[in-house]
C-alpha cells in the first residue's frame, strides 16, 4: 500500500515551505504569506499567457517603458497581476519592476508594516510572446532596511544581491515552474494543472560544474569586449579532449536560457557592446535574482570581471554587463577577459 501510496505523494509549494520555515528562522509565516502571493499571480499569468492568442492580449500597448522598449499587452497584465497580488499580502511595503520607472509604495496601514521589499522583471523575454516561445518571471525579495510602518524608500531597493532573502523565477515552458532559493539550496515545483498546485519536482537543483552550452546573442559579436571575442572563438574551436566546439542554443529570454543551461550545464553572456556599453540586463531584478540562484546551485555569476551579489546598486534599472552558469565556464570566461585586460594594458 505504501509503495501506491508513495508514488502519488506530492509536496506543494504552501507545504514545502512551511516545513522548510526552520530554515528561515526570521519569519513567522510572513514569508510564506509572501511566497503564496507571489505562486498566486504567477497561476494567473500562466493562464493569460497560455489562451494569450485567442484573448486578444498578444502585441504591444502602443507605450514605451523606462527602458525605452515597447511594453506589450502582456507586461502591463502580468505587472499588474503581480503588484496587486503582493500589495494583498501585507507582507511587502513596496516592489521595484522593470515596468515602473520608480518604485510602487504599498500605503496602506498593513503593507507599510510589511518587513519586505520585491524587486521584479514581472515578463522576462515578452518580445517572444507572439511567437510561443517560453518566456519567464524573476522575483527577488529583501528584509527592507526603513523602519517599518514608514514608506519603503529607494535604498531598500539598492541592496547587494548578496542581501537577498529569497530569489526566484516561473518559467512559463512546456510545463510550468517556479524556481527559488532562500539560500539553502535551489528547488524547483512544477504546476500540476488539474489541482492548480506548485508541486515539488526538482528536490535540490546542483549545477553541472561544467557543460558544452554557450548561449550569446552573436548577431553583437563584433562591438564585444576582446576578452569576450577570445571565449567565444574558445568555445568553437575543435578540441575533443575538451569537449569543444560547445553548442550554441540562444532563446532571447533570459529565464529559458538559464533554466536550461542550469539543468544542463553552460554558459550564458550578455557583454556590453558598443550600443550597451553597460550591457542589456538589469542588475536588481534580472541579474542579481538569476546571480543567487546560480550559486546557490553551485554556479558563477559575475560581469566578467566583478562577482554579481557584491555590486552596490545605483539605480533602480541600472545595466550590467553579465556572464552566468557552470561554475569552470564562467571562471574561464573571466579568464579571457583578465588576459586580455593585461594585453590592452
Ligand atoms: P525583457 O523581455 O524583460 O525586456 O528581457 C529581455 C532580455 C532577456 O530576457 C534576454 O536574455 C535578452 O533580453 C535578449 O536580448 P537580445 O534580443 O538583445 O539578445
Ligand atoms: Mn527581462
Ligand atoms: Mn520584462
Amino acid at each position: 500500500m505504501n509503495a501506491i501510496l508513495k508514488k502519488y505523494k506530492v509536496t506543494t509549494l504552501s507545504e514545502f515551505i512551511i516545513e522548510r520555515q526552520a530554515d528561515f528562522p526570521y519569519a513567522t509565516g510572513e514569508f510564506t504569506r509572501l511566497l503564496h502571493h507571489i505562486s498566486v499571480a504567477a497561476k494567473i499569468v500562466n493562464r493569460s499567457i497560455n489562451k494569450a492568442g485567442l484573448a486578444d492580449i498578444l502585441g504591444t500597448i502602443g507605450t514605451v517603458n523606462v527602458q525605452g522598449e515597447e511594453q506589450r499587452k502582456l507586461d502591463y497584465i502580468a505587472n499588474e497581476l503581480f503588484i496587486n497580488s503582493l500589495k494583498n499580502s501585507t507582507e511587502c511595503c513596496g516592489v521595484a519592476s522593470e515596468e515602473n520607472d520608480e518604485i510602487v509604495n504599498f500605503e496602506d496601514e498593513m503593507s507599510r508594516e510589511g518587513k519586505y521589499i520585491v524587486c521584479m522583471d514581472p515578463l522576462d523575454g515578452s518580445a517572444n510572446l507572439d511567437s510561443n516561445v517560453s518566456v519567464g518571471t524573476i522575483f527577488s525579495i529583501y528584509r527592507r532596511i526603513s523602519p517599518r510602518g514608514e514608506k519603503a524608500v529607494l535604498e531598500d531597493f539598492l541592496q547587494e544581491g548578496q542581501k537577498q532573502v529569497c530569489a526566484g523565477y516561473i518559467i512559463y515552458g512546456s510545463s510550468t515552474m517556479l524556481v527559488y532559493t532562500t539560500g539553502k539550496g535551489v528547488y524547483g515545483f512544477t504546476l500540476d494543472p488539474s489541482i492548480g498546485e506548485f508541486c515539488l519536482s526538482h528536490n535540490g537543483i546542483e549545477t553541472p560544474k561544467s557543460g558544452k552550452i554557450y548561449s550569446v546573442n552573436e548577431g553583437n559579436y563584433k562591438s564585444f569586449p576582446t576578452g569576450i571575442k577570445r571565449y567565444i572563438d574558445y568555445c568553437k574551436e575543435e578540441s575533443p579532449a575538451t569537449n569543444r566546439p560547445y553548442s550554441a542554443r540562444y532563446i532571447g529570454s533570459l529565464v529559458s536560457d538559464f533554466h536550461r543551461n542550469l539543468l544542463y550545464g553552460g554558459i550564458f553572456l550578455y557583454p556590453q557592446t558598443h550600443s550597451k556599453p553597460e550591457g542589456k540586463l538589469r542588475l536588481i531584478y534580472e541579474c542579481n535574482p538569476i546571480a543567487f540562484l546560480a550559486e546557490q546551485a553551485g554556479g558563477k555569476a559575475s560581469t566578467g570581471t566583478k562577482r554579481i551579489l557584491e555590486i552596490k546598486p545605483t539605480s533602480l534599472h541600472q545595466r550590467i554587463p553579465f556572464m552566468v552558469g557552470s561554475y569552470r565556464l564562467v571562471k574561464k570566461a573571466e579568464e579571457f577577459m583578465q588576459e586580455a585586460s593585461v594585453n590592452q594594458g
